[in-house]
């Protein structure tokens, strides 16, 4: 097939580097020449494990090629896919005009049918519109269809290449048939429905994970009350096979580009057809709580006071393996820490640049080593679970600190982990040491 991929983000440039690792003849678009300028030269502007070789192959291949000019893209192309961002309006809306400005230049560029998909997650009946905007700018032949895509960060090319379902919503069969096709080589598992029940569809799993994590979250702080083992609990819960054992560690609360910002769209969404959806209300409620859990544990800890104290942050990206920063909990929590008067050493292992970029110098102490941010620290709130921090000296680290006081944001260490060492030491949802 000849595809399209508007959107070099996350999502369409994964996807279009793996459309052409199946053999397909593939052109990527964006408006940012900085970013076409770049993938052209193999810099791939996301960290993203695997995606740099994958790209490099298939552009040696010649199945794969960067350009900013849409309208030269979509000609005699067999597949649009739009994939650009969403971003939330200050509402908590998702900001349509990307997908709107997309539509408009795919409809002037169409030169013969073509099946127009759209990957960016959007709100139910957005892939209608898309439709209509573009049927009322052109006669040439289309039609829509709604590829809802479900790729994490940290392994966008493993869930691409190996997706636990393909979800083809459309009310054209043949149009539906022909996407089926092109993902039969990654899985059995595609599922053809209308366009609405697949735009819905994304919202509900993305905001049924993040119910998952804030409920285990809030079953972590109750354990610590009664004096339970949040790990142990959610083991035991996920041998049941109705439960399942994903998403149920136990943490500092979700971040990254996707749960906080769709969560709050089905709000929204719900909001506009006036149902109140109350338990993903507290779902987003409980995670806005639970970042300052990690800042209220300082509090305990020092007798209310963290003014002049020094705290080191180890972890600053949302999760492992990316080094997106976007809504990552890292962020609320040094804000909090400087307004209570904390003198702040952070480092993460790649997400520290575009972290500067976000948070701004306010006066953190940046650090190029974890041991570095650890030197002379009253305290240290390990905030991603980085294999690196797994695997730090203990006994370095506590020689390297003021005092060895230890917040383990995801329950990264086990008991064993910390014999020998005289660490003050507060997990999520599990006894304290000290
Ligand atoms: C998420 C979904 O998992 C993907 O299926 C979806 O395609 C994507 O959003 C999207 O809509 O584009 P992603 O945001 O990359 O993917 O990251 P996740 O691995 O889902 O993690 C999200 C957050 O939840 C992270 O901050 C992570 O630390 C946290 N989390 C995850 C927990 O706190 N506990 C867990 O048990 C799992």
């Amino acid at each position: 097939m000849n595809i399209t991929v508007i959107g070099t983000g996350y999502v369409g440039l994964v996807s279009g580097i793996c459309y052409a690792e199946l053999g397909h003849t593939v052109v990527c678009v964006d408006k940012d020449s900085s970013k076409i300028t770049a993938l052209r030269s193999g810099l791939i502007p996301i960290y993203e494990p695997g995606l740099e070789e994958l790209s490099a192959r298939n552009t040696a291949a010649g199945r794969l090629r960067f350009t900013g000019d849409l309208k030269e893209a979509v000609r005699g192309t067999d597949l649009v896919v739009i994939a650009v961002g969403t971003p939330p309006l200050p509402s908590g809306e998702a900001d349509l005009s990307y997908i709107d400005g997309a539509a408009d230049e795919i409809a002037d560029a169409l030169d013969g049918y073509a099946i127009v998909a759209v990957k960016s997650t959007v709100p139910v009946g957005t892939n209608e519109r898309v439709r209509d905007r573009i049927r009322s700018r052109t006669d040439m032949p289309f039609d829509s269809v709604s590829l809802p895509e479900f790729l994490r960060e940290g392994s966008a090319v493993r869930d691409t290449l190996k997706p636990d379902r393909i979800v083809i919503g459309s009310d054209s069969r043949a149009a539906a048939e022909k996407v089926a096709q092109l993902h039969k080589p990654l899985t059995d598992r595609i599922m053809i429905t209308d366009i609405r029940s697949a735009e819905m569809l994304k919202y509900a799993s993305n905001a049924f994970l993040a119910t998952k994590i804030s409920f285990i979250n809030e079953i972590a702080n109750i354990c610590e009350k009664v004096g339970a083992d949040v790990t142990q609990v959610a083991e035991g819960m996920g041998y049941d096979r109705r439960i399942g054992p994903a998403f149920l560690k136990a943490g500092i609360g979700y971040g990254g580009s996707c749960f906080p910002k769709d969560t709050r769209a089905l709000i929204q969404i719900a909001g506009h057809v006036e149902y109140d959806f109350k338990l993903l209300s507290s779902v987003v409620e409980v995670n806005r709580d639970q970042r300052l859990r990690m800042v209220q544990k300082l509090e305990t800890i020092f007798g209310g006071d963290l003014s002049g104290k020094t705290v080191a942050v180890w972890g600053l990206a949302f999760k492992p393996e990316t080094d997106d920063v976007r809504e990552a909990p890292a962020l609320e929590i040094m804000r909090n820490l400087i307004a209570r008067g904390v003198k702040v050493k952070a480092y993460d292992p790649i997400a520290l640049p575009n972290f500067r970029g976000l948070f701004g110098e306010s006066g953190v102490v940046w650090c190029d080593h974890a041991m570095e941010a650890a030197a002379g620290a009253d305290a240290l709130c390990l905030l991603t679970e980085w294999e690196e921090f797994a695997r730090a000296d203990l006994q370095q680290l506590q020689s390297t600190m003021k005092q060895p006081v230890l917040i383990d944001g995801r329950n990264v260490f086990k008991e064993e982990d910390l014999a020998g060492t005289e660490f003050v030491y507060y997990s999520i949802g599990r006894p304290s040491l000290n």
